[in-house]
């Protein structure tokens, strides 16, 4: 339990870990979040990218509150907020700090525009500790998840954006444009970064604190000249530092050359290669080691772009989305790492260039945090969700929708076949979709009955995939049935949609990081194949999935042959209210079939040989469990008031 002292002047004690945590952050020049003293709820972030504004917080999850302590550089106000989008609108807001004759001031707004936020009318903020010295400001302050007052924010799992102010005076409390920005968190999921100190990029990387020593650093650097062309999905190939035994991958982390650099990579995916029997991996990978690489758009290769054996590295290692910072993994589970002395890895890197511009450098690190100290459980990166672009082309946003929902599913058949009787264990979770993504979530189905969701987020920020740490693992087992939702929202464009690999197209994928690690598996992915999609919906017969246009193209000599499927949605269906219902029940209700193949290696090793063929290979169907008792999350004051 927390106790609640009273506000109070303090010889300011914490003064030195404040001081500690700031020579820490000018130490390493990036201040990403860290635990403090090994309790993965409790984190410290610099909100303010000059450094000025740190937040460090405690989630008490035995009485629901969060308790926060912010430390800014400035003798006049502090302003604190939780909003859904990091404007002031709609946020719910605190402002305080200590007077010139040395009294604490604390008041809990809301805000209703980008004036001077309104003050509550119930105070459910609650003042602990405040102080001055001459350069800072330090609040300590707490509030319950929940507050059950209307102009209060409910803090849920879903996204949120911090708010954060610096004020000049104590007695001049406005909207302020220079001193002001916001900052995107999962703030109540755990997290197991240490605190992190480098001595050089390449070299070694020493962990402060006494259980981490042992952490090293494997550092991928890329800088490239990306082509001009909006999507380019990039793959080389690279070898980790020779190692003497197995050891395991707990943390990852990507740093870009510059903040511009930050906007033109989406994705990163890192495949593990694997031989297959008949050859041997020096021969067969080495050669590409300092290749300047090739396009590559799927795990299975839909495009070949050049002489890299891409269709052997298959095996999900890790993987990384735009604005995620350093992510480590809970700290009885690592990805094995140099289990044999030769290993090759394919690291596919997603670029996008909305602008097509030409010469554009991008430039950045990937480092792979890895001990010798082997922890309890081999982890692993699974893949859930909905195929893109498959056979069909049955991932069709129509031209400005609000909701309109894709399922992905892993079904029972595929979670039978596989996973071992005593199922796996999901420890981390990152939900993945483009431009149109604003509601994510991973349901969960077992027998009838559906669970709590695995992950759920309600205010999806699709330029912040951070994965986030479970605060409770989730067993999952054979015959679960499990699905990615996606809403989407495409107002921001006047066309259709589709799935596809481009962030102007969308996906549904959840990527999950589980133990033990499956020695055979890695996605689980389903569509709709059906012909009324294409006969009903688009009125189109034959089509190619074409590379150089990203997108399905209806063959001529059809009278739309050579339109692209988004291109004959844009101009040829009557988009109306009743056929984008009809869209939307058919996503819903009809079978979609299911696929869950055989990493390629091992239907090698089945085969002894060098065919291709999965000799169990299967697609099963499955359908949303539509008539399984429905999950309820627990009854919150918000959802009393809400109905
Ligand atoms: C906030 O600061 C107080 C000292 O004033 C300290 O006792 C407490 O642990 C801190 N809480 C968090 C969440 O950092
Ligand atoms: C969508 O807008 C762009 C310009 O903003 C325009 O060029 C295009 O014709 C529009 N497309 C449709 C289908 O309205
Ligand atoms: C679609 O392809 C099939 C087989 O190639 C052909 O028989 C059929 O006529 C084509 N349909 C159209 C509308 O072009």
């Amino acid at each position: 339990m927390v106790k609640y002292r009273n506000y109070g002047k303090e010889n300011p004690g914490l003064w030195g870990s404040i001081f500690f945590v700031s020579f820490l952050c000018l130490l390493t020049a990036y201040c990403d979040a860290y635990m403090v003293g090994n309790n993965p709820h409790h984190r410290v972030e610099v909100l303010d990218p000059l450094g000025r504004y740190e937040l460090e917080w405690l989630v008490d999850w035995e009485s629901e509150r969060v308790i926060f302590n912010v430390t800014v550089r400035t003798t006049g106000y502090i302003g604190f907020g939780l909003s859904s989008n990091g404007r002031m609108r709609g946020a719910d807001i605190v402002t305080g700090g200590v007077a010139a004759n040395g009294e604490p001031y604390f008041t809990d707004r809301h805000s209703v525009g980008d004036e001077l936020p309104e003050i509550d009318t119930i105070q459910d903020w609650v003042l602990h500790k405040a102080w001055e010295s001459h350069s800072h400001t330090f609040l300590s302050f707490s509030r319950a998840f929940d507050t059950c007052d209307p102009q209060d924010y409910v803090i849920t799992e879903d996204r949120i954006a911090l708010i954060w102010a610096i004020g000049e005076k104590d007695n001049d409390i406005q909207y302020h444009h220079q001193n002001r920005g916001f900052f995107n968190v999962h703030l109540i999921h755990p997290d197991y970064t240490p605190p992190i100190t480098r001595q050089s990029d390449k070299g070694i990387t020493q962990v402060l604190g006494k259980e981490n020593t042992d952490l090293r650093v494997w550092t991928i650097s890329r800088s490239w000249e990306i082509p001009s062309d909006h999507t380019t999905y990039w793959c080389t190939m690279h070898s980790p530092p020779k190692l003497p035994h197995k050891h395991h991958v707990v943390g990852f982390e990507v740093r870009f050359d510059s903040e511009e650099n930050k906007k033109h990579v989406h994705h990163i995916v890192m495949f593990k290669c694997n031989a297959p029997r008949s050859r041997s991996t020096r021969s067969l990978f080495e050669p590409f080691l300092g290749y300047r690489g090739q396009q590559c758009l799927a795990v299975v290769e839909i495009q070949p772009g050049g002489p890299i054996p891409t269709e052997y590295c298959t095996e999900m290692f890790l993987g990384w989305a735009i604005g995620s910072r350093t992510m480590f993994i809970p700290q009885h589970v690592g990805i094995p790492f140099a289990e044999s002395p030769d290993e090759y890895y394919l690291l596919q890197v997603h670029y996008d260039n909305p602008n097509q511009l030409t010469g554009l450098e991008v430039g950045l690190k990937i480092d792979f945090f890895y001990t010798s100290k082997l922890r309890a459980h081999d982890g692993a990166m699974m893949m859930i969700g909905h195929q893109v672009p498959g056979l069909t082309p049955s991932f069709l946003i129509p031209p400005s929708s609000i909701g309109h929902s894709i399922y992905g599913h892993c079904g029972s058949m595929c979670t039978r076949r596989m996973l071992p009787t005593d199922g796996i264990n999901l420890v981390a979770v990152s939900l993945h979709s483009h431009n149109s993504g604003r509601q994510m979530k991973l349901q969960h189905f077992r027998k009838n009955r559906e669970l709590p969701w695995i992950a759920s987020d309600s205010n999806y920020a699709f330029n912040f995939q951070q994965f986030r740490v479970m605060r409770k693992e989730v067993k999952m087992l054979q015959g679960d049935h499990i699905i990615m939702k996606c809403v989407y929202d495409s107002t921001w464009t006047n066309g259709t949609v589709v799935g596809g690999f481009s962030t102007r197209q969308d996906m549904c994928l959840a990527f999950l990081i589980y133990y033990n690690k499956l020695q055979d598996f890695s996605v689980c992915q389903s569509e709709i194949i059906s012909e009324d999609y294409r006969n009903h919906f688009l009125n189109v017969q034959n089509i190619t999935w074409t590379p150089s246009q990203l997108e399905f193209v209806v063959d001529p000599p059809e009278s739309m042959g050579g339109l692209t499927i988004s291109e004959v949605s844009d101009n040829f269906v009557e988009w109306n209210v009743e056929n984008r219902a009809e869209l939307q029940r058919f996503h819903f209700y009809h079978p979609q079939i299911n696929s869950c193949p055989r990493d390629l290696y091992t239907r090698n090793l089945l085969n002894s040989g060098e065919s291709q063929v999965d000799p169990d290979d299967f697609s099963a169907s499955v359908i949303y469990p539509s008539n399984a008792r429905v999950y309820q999350p627990k009854e919150t004051c918000s959802f009393a008031k809400n109905t």
